[in-house]
């Protein structure tokens, strides 16, 4: 094996299709080559939410095609690669398997090593490659379908510290919207409606910060700002711009605290950590992210968050991972099975109804 890895990520897990070319000379920061995100959000729309069987068909079709636009971004050819890495899971199990069947064929053919990846392990290790983290890193993935603090100690070593036991703060930012009858996605929505609104005017409960502990719960949030609003409703007869704007405040504070106190106990619980990390589209949210930063602040610790497009799902973090991997000698063969549930710490119970969305991570 070369000082130098050129690794090719494969990644169609949800409703994402992408592929992305990276390398990494042992000891540099790696270089993203290329990262090839092909959405398939105009697809799903009219039903209001990911159709495992559109999604699969849509991977299939444009696997390939992600694959040939990476190479070609990157200026390489399949002869310049060292490993192919692809998602294995968790996911919706179509479209999981469009990636490692495409990633099969492309080993077959040219006899390249193949490397499975956790998907949830992509996520957990983008802070090393954007920032070269050593270990070991906190980690929070706040996502659409997905929420956990990990200790991330290596590139094979995480262990969850909590997580949510229902909806994932993503997931409830889109219900909210729903109620208040923003479009989709709704978390950029509820976020701007809340710069003009009073978070003091609605006392949403904070659920699970009585209890000990890292894990956290958000589906009652919604069904306390559901009745502020048929209440609102009931009294006034409709909801005025500015009750809008005060109830995506008053829900924004309440995600915003369970995050960030529950990340202050994550960080008692990890004492050796010199970051806190975070990714998942969640990680997006201006309030959100000034709190964590300030909890990350208030332990002496770094705090990272990876641009945007990092944070949500590509094919860079899973090239990365499977480069990780693939210098400690990982190595999958044609028998690579495609996983729909796939925990990145099998030591733990899972969580009752965590990921209840299923596949988005
Ligand atoms: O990581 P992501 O792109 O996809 C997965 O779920 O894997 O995250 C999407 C989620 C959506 O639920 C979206 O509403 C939420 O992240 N989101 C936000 C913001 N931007 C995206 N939530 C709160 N504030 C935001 N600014
Ligand atoms: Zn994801």
């Amino acid at each position: 094996m070369g000082d130098t890895l050129t690794v090719l990520g494969l990644e169609s897990s949800c409703d994402d299709t992408a592929a992305a070319v990276v390398r990494q000379r042992a000891g540099c920061l790696p270089e993203i080559l290329s990262s090839v995100v092909r959405g398939q959000t105009a697809l799903h729309a009219p039903f209001g939410g990911v159709v495992p069987e559109i999604a699969a068909r849509a991977h299939a079709e444009k696997i390939d095609l992600c694959v040939e636009q990476a190479l070609a971004a990157a200026g390489v050819g399949l002869g310049d690669l060292d490993a192919v890495a692809v998602t294995a899971g968790p996911g919706l199990i179509g479209g999981v398997l469009a990636g490692v069947m495409c990633a099969k064929g492309i080993c077959a053919a040219t006899g390249l090593p193949l490397v499975g990846v956790n998907h949830l392990a992509g996520h957990a290790l983008t802070p090393r490659l954007t920032d070269g983290l050593g270990f070991p890193y906190l980690m929070l993935l706040a996502s659409g379908g997905h929420c956990q603090f990990l200790s991330v100690a290596g590139v094979e070593d995480f262990t969850r510290l909590g997580g949510t036991i229902d909806d994932a703060p993503g997931e409830a930012f889109d219900k909210t919207a729903k109620l208040l009858g923003l479009p989709q996605p709704g978390g950029p929505e509820v976020e701007r409606a809340a710069m003009a609104g009073d978070p003091g005017r609605f006392a949403f409960p904070r659920p699970l910060m009585d209890r000990p502990g890292c894990d956290m719960s958000f589906s009652g949030l919604k069904t306390a700002l559901l009745r502020a609003r048929d209440a609102i409703i009931a009294e006034k007869g409709g909801i005025t711009v500015q009750d809008r704007a005060d109830l995506c405040a008053a829900f924004q504070a309440a995600v915003r605290d369970v995050l960030a106190g529950k990340a202050a106990r994550a960080v008692a619980a990890a004492p050796g950590a010199t970051a806190l990390a975070v990714a998942g589209g969640v990680a997006a949210n201006r309030v959100i992210r000034a709190a964590l930063e300030q909890v990350a602040g208030d332990a002496g610790l770094r705090f990272v968050a990876p641009p945007l497009a990092l944070c949500t799902d590509n094919a860079a973090m899973i090239a990365w991972a499977g480069l990780e991997r693939f210098r400690l000698g990982a190595r999958d063969g044609m028998d690579l099975v495609a996983r729909p549930r796939w925990p990145l710490d099998e030591t733990q119970p899972a969580l009752i109804g965590a990921g209840k969305r299923g596949a988005k991570a």
